[in-house]
């Protein structure tokens, strides 16, 4: 079965087509960052427009090189699966409005996505020779993390599809804290990928040590005496507006941005910073882990591609003795692949019910 996915939540236009919700035949990322860098973050105005620009040509690209592929069935399309939310609603709007529109036209069922339980589908898209690994129906219970611009999440699921917070952040997502930071520190946008590569540099040309220690900028915890929080355990949710506020006081309390600059001293804020949600990560993490007996622990979302966090996590796993699926690094953002995926095995937004959805930009895992 092949389902052609369409992605427009955010930043950027995506479609591709997927087979058996495993093998990826075709799959097409417009990004529209450079759009958006003048600004220092996503403005949904534009986003918008440029979706609207972009969405036949990118769907028609997926479709032409899906066809091209050598799989004998690769040129029919079974379904459409289309992000529904969250995200911002007039991005995700247009892709919404699209799918529909071709779902009619092709004669075939529409099936309504979650983004974010897409982003956790991910470690399982394969392409043409690839190991298939792990079944998703036989990897449960899992451990899962959503981790990206807008949700730092981690949930018990005790089946295929079925969800339940065990912890989540209190504030921003490890996304947002990456991206304000290299917003304050003058790095521009987005912050993630930027201050992933400068603090591997950093950390390989001066690897932290008691010589040369890193800033010790506070790891996420929630405040002491907390056992709760939006009822949840304290010790699974983190919490980055501190960890923010201590930034920006170290940053004043040295001479500001230029001058730290100036000094060379960014590299050493900006691994120091890094370390932190990276460490608030894993240390949440390696506690729900020790909650259940899970058969695999399913990392997904943009923030899965820094390269520090992915080190830390494979350590985590591999004492906690769990399998660490992750997706491969072009699979961590945004794309349509992992919304068709998805599609084959989650129905439960489909046909008529599909064809009536608005969208949600603050849908949750439900
Ligand atoms: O999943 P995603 O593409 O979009 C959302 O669903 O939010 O995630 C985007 C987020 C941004 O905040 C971006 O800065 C962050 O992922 N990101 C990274 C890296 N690459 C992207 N954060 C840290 N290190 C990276 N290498
Ligand atoms: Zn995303």
């Amino acid at each position: 079965m092949n389902i052609l996915g369409i992605e427009t939540s955010c930043d950027e236009t995506a479609a591709a087509v997927v087979k058996d919700g495993r093998v990826v035949l075709s799959s097409v990322v417009y990004t529209q960052i450079p759009l958006h860098i003048p600004y220092g973050g996503v403005v949904p105005e534009i986003a918008s427009r440029a979706h609207v620009e972009k969405i036949s040509e990118v769907v028609r690209t997926a479709m032409s090189d899906a066809a091209k592929s050598d799989d004998p069935d690769a040129g029919r399309i079974d379904a459409v699966a289309v992000t529904y939310g969250p995200g911002l609603s007039p991005a995700l709007v247009v892709g919404l409005n699209a799918a529909k529109g071709l779902a009619k036209a092709l004669g075939v069922p529409l099936i309504g996505i979650n983004h974010i339980e897409a982003h956790l589908h991910t470690p399982f898209l394969c392409e043409k020779g690839d190991d298939f690994g792990m079944d998703p129906l036989e990897c449960v219970p899992a451990l899962g993390l959503a981790i990206s611009g807008g949700h730092t999440t981690w949930v018990d699921m005790p089946e295929y599809g079925r969800y339940r917070i065990v912890g989540q952040t209190l504030d921003d997502a490890a996304g947002e804290a990456f991206d304000k930071a290299a917003k304050l520190l003058g790095l521009g946008y987005p912050g993630g990928p930027k201050i992933d590569k400068i603090a591997r540099e950093y950390l390989a040309s001066t690897p932290a040590s008691s010589a040369n220690p890193l800033i010790p900028f506070p790891k996420g915890r929630p405040r002491d005496g907390v056992t709760a929080l939006a009822g949840l355990p304290a010790d699974c949710c983190v919490s980055f507006s501190g960890l923010k506020t201590a930034l920006l006081r170290y940053v004043q309390q040295n001479g500001g941005t230029e001058a730290l600059t100036a000094a060379g001293e960014i590299p050493r804020i900006v691994a120091s910073y890094q370390e932190a949600i990276v460490q608030a990560v894993a240390d949440r993490t390696r506690t729900a882990l020790k909650r259940r007996e899970y058969k695999a622990f399913i990392v997904g979302g943009g923030v899965s591609l820094n390269s520090r966090l992915r080190n830390v996590l494979t350590d985590v796993a591999s004492r906690a003795k769990v399998p660490l699926l992750m997706a491969k690094p072009k699979f961590c953002g945004d794309n349509g692949a992992m919304i068709a995926a998805l599609a084959y095995y989650r129905r439960n937004k489909c046909g008529d019910e599909a064809m009536r959805l608005d969208v949600a930009p603050s849908l949750d895992f439900e």
